[in-house]
């Protein structure tokens, strides 16, 4: 069954009042923060929980974030507050950091994926914020259909959604780009499970202990997936000099093939490319809207030159988008 999308806009205050009311009332609404746009729907309904899951055709035992608007929020929904919380807290929100919390007893199972743990953030965008206290707590995963690219524009989000969902709350493009990095304060040591914006060794100085990130992303965690952010085109990774190699030979005959890639390289036309940032953060800022122009392009692949070893949050993601 499809129902209307409509588009509101963050800048206009009878936008927000609008999309705040229909959180409440149970609707699923679009709304844009600092790493990608989220699908919202009211923490306190547990039906408007299940149509997330519906829209975006996700598994239900995914567990989702729960994005808060202010630190008051958080008690009500955790069972305790451990001081590294604490001083993440202070230091890094509102911001893309997701931590992980032991939960509050009654907080639905529909949110944690059964789990007795729950994922919250506090998004860095001060109108998404102030939707936020007016609507309360929401859950928000990335706003894409499972498996599929995350989007970073509210175009992104109606070329998935549109039609499954109430409204989209369009705040422009994404400043970030990527989703938050997600840290496990519940085991020791602490750990990563998702490679984001804020960076291990920066989390580590803030609270005093080391911070683990593990270099495959394997421990299990249902939405976890090694097929993940996947353009509709076959997508690559390749070293540079393989990808020179295969340039040198598919030159001026293949049209079908479109190259993203940072370092300077000589594509000839037919052969089509994407330059990306060769700068860590720009990059990863560009990812998700390069891979959704790649595919707009009608190749039959994605050539991708492989980025630093140490952008982790990159390579996490490219490696899901390639993974076949
Ligand atoms: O930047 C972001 O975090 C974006 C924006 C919209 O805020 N949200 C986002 O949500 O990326 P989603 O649902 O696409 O990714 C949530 C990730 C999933 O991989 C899920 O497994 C993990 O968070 N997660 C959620 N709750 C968890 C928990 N209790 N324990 C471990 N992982 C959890
Ligand atoms: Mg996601």
């Amino acid at each position: 069954m499809t129902i209307e999308t409509i588009i509101l806009s963050l800048e206009l205050d009878s936008d927000l009042e609008r999309a705040a009311a229909l959180l409440k009332a149970g609707k699923l609404v679009a709304i844009p923060t600092e790493t990608v746009y989220g699908l919202a729907a009211s923490a306190y309904n547990e039906s408007a929980i299940n149509a997330v899951f519906a829209a975006k055709n996700r598994p239900s035992d995914h567990p989702l974030i729960l994005h808060i608007g202010q630190i008051e929020q958080l008690s009500a929904w955790v069972a305790d507050i451990p001081a590294a919380a604490e001083q993440l807290a202070q230091q890094c929100w509102p911001g893309p950091l997701t931590m992980i919390f032991a939960k509050a007893p009654g907080v639905s199972s529909l949110i944690t994926g059964g789990r007795d743990t729950i994922a919250v953030r506090m998004p860095d965008n001060a109108r998404v914020r102030q939707l936020l206290s007016f609507s309360g707590p929401v859950v928000a995963p990335s706003a894409n259909l499972h498996k599929k690219i995350s989007p970073t524009c509210a175009q992104q989000v109606m070329d998935g959604l549109n039609g499954r969902i109430d409204a989209v709350l369009d705040g422009g493009d994404c400043q970030l780009g990527l989703e938050s990095t997600i840290i496990d304060l519940t085991r020791q040591p602490v750990q990563i499970l998702r490679a984001g914006p804020f960076y291990p060794q920066h989390l580590a100085d803030i609270i005093g202990q080391e911070v683990l990130l593990p270099s495959q992303h394997n421990i299990a965690v249902a939405g976890n997936m090694p097929a993940h952010y996947q353009p509709e085109t076959q997508a690559s990774l390749f070293a540079r000099n393989e990808l020179v190699e295969k340039l040198s030979k598919a030159e001026q005959k293949n049209s079908s093939v479109v190259v993203l890639h940072f370092s300077e390289l000589a594509i000839n036309q037919p052969m089509q490319a994407i330059k990306m940032a060769n700068q860590r953060q720009k990059y990863a800022s560009q990812l998700y809207q390069a891979l959704a122009q790649a595919d707009r392009l009608h190749c039959t692949e994605i050539w991708i030159e492989q980025p630093p070893a140490d952008w982790h949050e990159v390579i996490d993601r490219l490696s899901r988008a390639c993974f076949r």
